[in-house]
């Protein structure tokens, strides 16, 4: 695989994305073995050990333990991709952020487009899940976006507002999570926002934060755009002022794709 390149561009960073360190999150959803995991994480971090950006990889529940011992003693950070809000108890099938963070696990993706449209979730539960999560010291990846009928209606402005201010009800210090906006209509279909539409949305919700929690804390928060986020599209996308990085599902399933990702978040710092 090819090395991995630090960058070069430092007075851009200075400019553009103030403090925010960009963030380079895949998101493996129902994808990858504990022995694939394992075999993976060895791959990538010889390679991105000098990387600029924070590395995290969120992976199914079963595949948190190989990741976690893999990533040991390296800059790679680890992620599930749901958690439960209560504590312990009669749940079957769940997992909580205790049984998370007893593993050594740092990131949790809340609210997924595809845990909206298959399994029940709604902006209620996000905002549980995220209050659970930032209480055990993990930090959420709270995802937002619109269906392609809700963006071609004209609502998507609204969708979000929603999204945020109910998923992010009675958090009180906003700087330990991390937004990613995810048009659902782009996601593993090969439909990436331009980068022009994307940075709009991204700075409409910078805005819905700075007016629901003021301009300081919206202005440190991290907006991660995804959906077909690739090696092809990710420097102009991560180019963008309010763009701090991607979660990234299909590309961050191959050592290489994922290493150019990181490779474009360091330029563009
Ligand atoms: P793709 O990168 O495969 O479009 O998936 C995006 C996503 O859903 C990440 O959470």
């Amino acid at each position: 695989m090819k090395r991995f390149i630090p960058s070069h561009n430092k007075e851009k960073h200075k400019m553009n994305k103030a403090k925010r360190k960009a963030i380079i999150a895949g998101n493996w959803k129902m994808n990858k073995t504990p022995s694939e995991t394992t075999a993976f994480v060895k791959e990538l971090a010889p390679v991105v050990k000098d990387a600029e950006c924070e590395v995290v990889i969120c992976v199914p529940f079963v595949d948190l333990q190989n990741a976690v011992e893999a990533a040991k003693g390296t800059n790679i950070h680890v992620g599930a991709e749901n958690l439960h809000w209560k504590e312990s108890g009669a749940y079957t099938g769940e997992i909580s952020a205790a049984m998370l963070c007893d593993l050594g696990v740092e990131y949790v993706v809340i609210g997924h487009s595809e845990r909206r449209q298959y399994f029940a979730e709604t902006d209620e539960t996000v905002n549980l899940r995220t209050l659970k999560a930032l209480e055990k010291g993990l930090t959420p990846i709270v995802c937002v976006g619109e269906t392609l009928e809700e963006r071609e209606t004209g609502k998507t402005e609204e969708v979000l507002k929603r999204q945020i201010t109910v998923g992010l009800k009675g958090v009180e210090d906003l700087t330990k999570l991390v937004i990613a906006y995810e048009p659902v209509w782009a996601i593993g279909t090969g439909k990436t926002a331009t980068p022009a539409m994307a940075q709009e949305v991204h700075a409409a919700i910078r805005k819905i934060l700075a007016d629901t929690f003021g301009a300081e804390v919206a202005e440190k928060m991290q907006i991660l755009y995804g959906g077909s986020m690739k090696p092809e599209n990710a420097d102009a996308l991560l180019a963008e002022k309010d763009i701090d990085g991607g979660l990234i599902g299909g590309a961050a399933l191959k050592a290489d794709s994922f290493v150019a990702l990181i490779e474009s978040a360091s330029k563009a710092l």
